[in-house]
């Protein structure tokens, strides 16, 4: 889980509606990443609430949203947004053996979402409003890494291929992976999707980050609702991505069970 940002979603039922509560930790810095998380998921979440019929599948509405007056330099939490509560199954990250097909439907099912998703017609008024660069999220993914220094000239090079990727610009969620992905577990239909703090107006392959077993069945599935429009160069851009993070990620893994051993 990123740094910063409480991943912890307390759910309230009661006998009005049930609503979902996240709320952003970090000192209270609007130059900070978990300011503009904060902001972003909030404008967008606004933003798509009008384009309520054209959406794929269920997305929260905001409830009420809120900036704490947090001091500087303090842990407390920058900002809440309460929302309504999302209730189809969440997808898990490990897909076991026996599920295969049913996770081979789900990637299927989870191209066409996104797909239509990017089919979403955002008014210019709207998309002036989507301010964050959907690309300097993952490049600042990649720099803020805790392994990023040992990795310097990888990181250079990834995110000077990130930066080159050319094309048309479209609404993306930018952060599509199965934790963030409500499904029917029979179906494999996505039913909602939660997560906007990194979404904004960028090339389609930006959300063909994850899905890496599936890639084939995902992009399967984006092409039976949008033929043509993916670009291979981008497309093998991403999947580099992909590695860059696996092998960051497994060298943190290394560090952390050496540095136990000391
Ligand atoms: N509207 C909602 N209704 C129900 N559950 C939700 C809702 N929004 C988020 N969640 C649950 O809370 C988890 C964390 O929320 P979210 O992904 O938005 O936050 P995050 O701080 O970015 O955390 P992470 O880094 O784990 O993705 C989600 O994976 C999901 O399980
Ligand atoms: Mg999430």
């Amino acid at each position: 889980m990123r740094e910063g940002i409480s991943g912890v979603v307390n759910i309230i039922e009661n006998d009005v509606k049930a609503i979902a509560v996240k709320e952003f930790k970090a000192p209270y810095d609007k130059n900070r990443a978990t300011y503009l998380d904060y902001e972003n998921e909030v404008t967008t979440l606004t933003i798509l609430s009008s384009y309520e019929n054209d959406l794929p599948f269920e997305v929260s509405t905001i409830l009420e949203h809120d900036l704490y007056n947090a001091r500087e330099h303090s842990s407390d939490p920058i900002g809440f947004i309460s929302m309504s509560a999302l209730h189809a199954p969440l997808t898990g990250r490990e897909l076991s053996a026996e599920a295969e097909c049913i996770y081979k439907n789900q990637a299927v099912e989870a191209g066409k979402a996104v797909a239509k998703l990017h089919n979403i017609e955002i008014s210019l008024k709207d998309a002036q409003k989507l301010k964050r660069n959907p690309v300097d999220v993952k490049v600042d993914f990649l720099k803020n890494h805790p392994m990023a220094d040992q990795n310097k000239e990888l990181i250079d090079d990834i995110v000077q291929k990130l930066r080159g990727m050319g094309g048309e610009k479209v609404f993306v969620h930018n952060d599509f992976h199965a934790s963030n992905l409500f499904v029917d577990s029979m179906k494999g239909k996505i039913e909602a999707a939660c997560d906007f703090c990194y979404a904004g107006m960028g090339i389609r392959e930006l959300d063909f980050s994850f899905y890496t077993n599936y890639r084939d069945e995902f992009v399967g599935g984006y092409e039976s609702i949008s033929p043509n429009v993916l670009n291979t160069h981008n497309l093998d851009v991403m999947k580099a991505m992909e590695l860059v993070f696996m092998k960051l990620n497994t060298d943190l893994e290394l560090k952390d069970a050496l540095d136990k051993l000391e």
